[in-house]
């Protein structure tokens, strides 16, 4: 029984030093919790205040250094703003000055344009005046001096050409003075057009005419002795030329050989063809 007592005496105890007891040494404890909670958080609130601390310091360097770019760019864009009105300016002088250029020059195109029209006017006017007084004179020039479409009295035409077949003999020399003076030359052919229609001609008259032709300067070497130049064509009959007696220089058109070509002596006395172009 006392067993029990004691038993429950001391079980009682022990609740009514957990209850009476107990509330004192708890709260302490959390007192000291707590304090120490809001030791750590000042602490932690510090470290944040330094933190920020170190951040405002921070915002406001960069703040300073972003005022003074500010400033700086300001600056910059005063001076651009500067530099470009500057240019402007001289870009404005210098269109001024190609504005008066291009009035200058619009000007004297102008003046120009109405001068020069003017003056092609005038020179129109005068080209006109000038035809119409050619023309005028033209007409009297038809009027006074028709061109001439035939052949002398006397003269036989063949294409653009006069021929003159003489009817007295001279020496080949003579004749070619004769037809020289009646200005007009001893005859020469340059085709055998032109050397049918002598042949033809000489024919009918049954003599025999000189030619221009020689070989005089070099023997054998035929040439026209007005033109200088060789023959193109020839109508020398068979045998000839064969100089005979070493004394054959001139070219006559000879009846009896066929009206064909023939070198004889140039002292001999021929008739002769003269020749002149038509005009
Ligand atoms: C050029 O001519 C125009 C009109 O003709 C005028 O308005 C302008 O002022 C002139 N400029 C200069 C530079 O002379
Ligand atoms: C006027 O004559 C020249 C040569 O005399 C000629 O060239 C021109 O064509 C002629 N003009 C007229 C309009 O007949
Ligand atoms: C050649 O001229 C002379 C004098 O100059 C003249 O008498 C003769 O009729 C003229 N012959 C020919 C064919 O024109
Ligand atoms: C020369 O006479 C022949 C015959 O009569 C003729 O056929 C020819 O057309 C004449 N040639 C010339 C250039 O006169």
């Amino acid at each position: 029984m006392e067993f029990k007592v004691v038993v429950i005496l001391s079980f009682l105890l022990c609740i009514c030093n957990g209850y009476v007891f107990g509330p004192s040494t708890q709260s302490a404890v959390e007192a000291d919790r707590k304090e120490m909670r809001i030791q750590s958080d000042i602490n932690i609130l510090k470290d944040n205040m330094h933190e920020l601390l170190k951040r405002v310091s921070k915002n406001k360097n960069e703040i300073a250094s972003l005022k003074r770019e500010n400033q700086y760019l300001r600056k910059e864009l005063e001076n651009k703003r500067r530099k470009f009105s500057c240019e402007i300016n001289v870009l404005n002088e210098h269109s001024y000055e190609h504005q008066q250029l291009l009035n200058d020059t619009k000007t004297e195109i102008i003046h120009l344009r109405s001068s020069t029209i003017e003056e092609i006017r005038n020179r129109v006017d005068k080209l006109e005046i000038l035809e119409s007084q050619r023309s005028e004179v033209n007409n009297t020039e038809c009027i006074d001096k028709p061109v001439l479409t035939s052949c002398d009295d006397g003269w036989k035409r063949h294409t653009n050409n006069c021929y003159y077949f003489s009817t007295y003999s001279a020496s080949w020399t003579d004749a070619k003075r004769e037809c020289t003076q009646n200005d007009s030359r001893l005859a020469d052919a340059s085709s055998t057009s032109e050397i049918d229609f002598l042949k033809n001609n000489t024919a009918k008259y049954e003599k025999n005419f000189w030619l221009d032709g020689t070989d005089e300067s070099e023997e054998g070497v035929w040439v026209w002795s007005t033109s200088g130049q060789r023959f193109n064509v020839d109508d020398w009959y068979s045998s000839e030329p064969n100089n005979a007696d070493d004394n054959e220089h001139c070219l006559e058109i000879r009846r009896k050989l066929d009206n064909q070509w023939n070198d004889v002596d140039c002292s001999s006395l021929k008739s002769f063809i003269c020749k002149k172009p038509l005009m």
